[in-house]
């Protein structure tokens, strides 16, 4: 995620303050780079960007003496090149004329920039940010309008994003939408266009907005839109928004997690693209198929996602990949590593103290360290030798919701080519997590009713759904404060099912395969007066045993990749379910108390 924002004003005036301030509310966006630009009649363009927070990089290139009518400015979080000042956003072209910034992923930037070398272009960057500038710039010097170039041009960028774009002589500025957020505000005096309300709101609550497809032309006081796919012109007036700025930040949910949990879905999609295409992904690959073993290494529910990676690794690929909790790493495995080996380090955050010196225990033996990793530029993306990305932009509920469903979704990439299978049919994913999300929010109010009850229950899961348990239950005690563990289901027979008393509440998550199983595990509950709540794929079986179903909708794969697909959607009830017994408890659960997002100590 990346944020952008244009601007057009009738006179030249101090633009400055007005690009800090913007800046300033789409700094959750991303704080890797910032860079703005203002264009002129004629002459250069006034291009000031680096690395560094929208504050540290507006003091340093004194952006609050910029002036102009015309404006673009960009925050970047990084996910094509290294956070550096020449991969910062805004871009120029070739020759200096055009400028551009975008928001999203162009996915087949590494393409498209040889192409353009090869075209003559001059390519400063290694950032998808460039590559939408040049896109431009190769229609437009085929004599092509701006509207018409821009067009031509969305038809070679693959991917979703949005970008905004200007040219030196010109009075308007162009953006579009393909996937990532873009809205404009208008007075009469200003037209804006900003990645999300909030950016805008504070300057105008007269707002257009946009949909995917559509390019809006703006200059002081006006606009015109056109539609990609036809050219046709698109009448809409704007629209007076009545919205607070916090709730717009939220995009209309109450919770950033509520928000972040609905993203998932389209991250997924959007990691699928970038793994698809991604070189980084064939080197990741070929370090672990010459691994002697492989560790999966993280904490949290990181550690959760490398669990489920470690029983996809096993099914899916017939390797051993070791699941280990990072503090745990040099006690238990400290001795025994070599150069032979791989650490595959997973981390939202890439900050993690603990994880950081799980890595220089690895590298003192030698080992190959690889990332899974959201925050790109982190310490894990520097110190790894190959990384991949998560996709999931910025994540600013402390429970992990999208980064986990990334990072296990990769895992299951990652063992499906280590297999030598097909990842095709993972592009379901992406639209099978929607409708799950749809179909089980109607089904939990009476899960939260008996959770409300108490301050002590367990969740159960075996084989795939293990993980899922654990996760599950991470994600209820982080934000209800009750005490909730996850075990094996097997388990439970063998100490905690001394627990159990009349009403206590067990939830059991089974796979397709391990129903008879875990019927098994339900009634030795149930025979003692507990309350059973079972989440998985419709099945008469668990039904007619448990006092509750969740019932996931079943997917239309392979029978050896239902269960896999499930232990990836079944942590979406209980992330819904965690979220609101946190509300029926009066906590936030985006900020718990204690609790951080990253842990930067030991
Ligand atoms: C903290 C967070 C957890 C997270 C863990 C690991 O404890 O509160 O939500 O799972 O750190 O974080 P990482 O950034 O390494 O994934």
């Amino acid at each position: 995620m990346c944020g952008i924002f244009g601007i057009v004003t009738k006179e030249i005036q101090n633009l400055g303050p007005v690009l800090i301030s913007a800046g300033e509310r789409l700094s959750y966006r991303g704080y890797d780079t910032v860079g703005a630009a203002t264009l002129p009649k004629q002459g250069d363009i006034d291009l000031r960007k680096d690395t560094g927070k929208i504050q540290e990089v507006a003091e340093k290139y004194n952006f609050k003496d910029m002036s102009g009518d015309r404006a673009i400015l960009q925050l970047r979080w990084a996910t094509f090149g290294a956070p550096s000042q020449i991969n910062s956003q805004p871009h120029l072209d070739s020759d200096g004329d055009l400028v551009g910034a975008h928001n999203g992923n162009v996915v087949n930037n590494v393409e498209l920039m040889q192409q353009f070398r090869e075209e003559g272009m001059t390519v400063r960057s290694e950032n998808d940010g460039e590559s939408c500038v040049h896109a431009v710039e190769r229609y437009y010097d085929q004599g092509n309008d701006m509207v018409e170039s821009i067009r031509m041009a969305t038809k070679d960028l693959e991917g979703d994003y949005s970008f905004v774009i200007g040219k030196v002589g010109d009075d308007r500025l162009y953006a579009i939408k393909k996937g990532s957020g873009l809205v404009a505000g208008i007075t009469e005096d200003m037209t804006c266009i900003g990645s999300d309300l909030p950016s805008i709101l504070p300057i105008t609550r007269r707002i257009v907005r946009l949909y995917d497809g559509e390019i809006i032309t703006f200059w002081a006081g006006g606009y015109e839109i056109t539609r990609v796919e036809d050219g046709s012109k698109i009448t809409r007036e704007p629209e007076i928004s009545e919205e607070s700025i916090e709730v717009a930040q939220k995009g209309g949910y109450d919770h950033f997690m509520l928000k972040e949990i609905h993203e998932q879905g389209q991250v997924a999609g959007e990691l699928l693209h970038m793994l698809d295409r991604s070189t980084d992904l064939d080197q990741f690959l070929d370090k672990l198929q010459g691994a002697r073993n492989i560790y999966l290494i993280a904490c949290g529910t990181s550690f959760h996602a490398g669990l489920l990676g470690s029983v996809y690794f096993n099914q899916l690929a017939g390797k051993a990949a070791i699941p280990v909790l990072a503090p745990q790493f040099a006690a238990q495995y400290g001795s025994s590593v070599g150069p032979k080996d791989v650490g595959i380090f997973i981390s939202q955050s890439g900050e993690t103290k603990d994880v950081l010196n799980a890595i220089e225990t690895a590298k003192k033996h030698g080992m190959v360290i690889l990332g899974l990793v959201n925050v790109v530029g982190s310490t894990l993306t520097l110190v790894s030798e190959v990384h991949l990305p998560l996709t999931c932009g910025y994540e600013i509920s402390v429970p992990a919701t999208k980064t986990y469903c990334n990072q296990v979704l990769t895992l299951l990439y990652l063992a499906l080519r280590y297999g030598g299978h097909d990842t095709g049919v993972l592009h379901k994913v992406p639209e099978m997590m929607d409708i799950t999300l749809e179909e089980i929010s109607s089904q939990i109010k009476p899960a939260v009713d008996k959770l409300s009850e108490w301050d002590d229950l367990y969740i159960l899961g075996y084989g795939l759904t293990y993980p899922v348990a654990l996760e599950g239950a991470l994600k209820l005690k982080e934000i209800t404060y009750v005490h909730c563990e996850g075990i094996l289901s097997t388990e439970f027979k063998h100490g905690p099912l001394s627990a159990v008393s009349d009403g206590y509440p067990v939830i059991f998550v089974s796979g397709p395969d391990d129903v008879p199983l875990i019927i098994s595990g339900i009634n030795e509950v149930t025979c003692r007066g507990g309350h059973v709540i079972a989440i998985g794929f419709e099945d008469s079986r668990l039904e007619g045993n448990a006092q509750e179903t969740i019932i996931i909708p079943d997917v239309d794969v392979s029978e050896n990749l239902r269960p896999a697909i499930l232990a990836l959607l079944s942590v979406i009830p209980l992330q819904v379910l965690s979220y609101h017994c946190s509300l029926s408890r009066g906590y936030d659960p985006d900020f718990p108390r204690n609790l951080s997002k990253t842990l930067t100590v030991d």
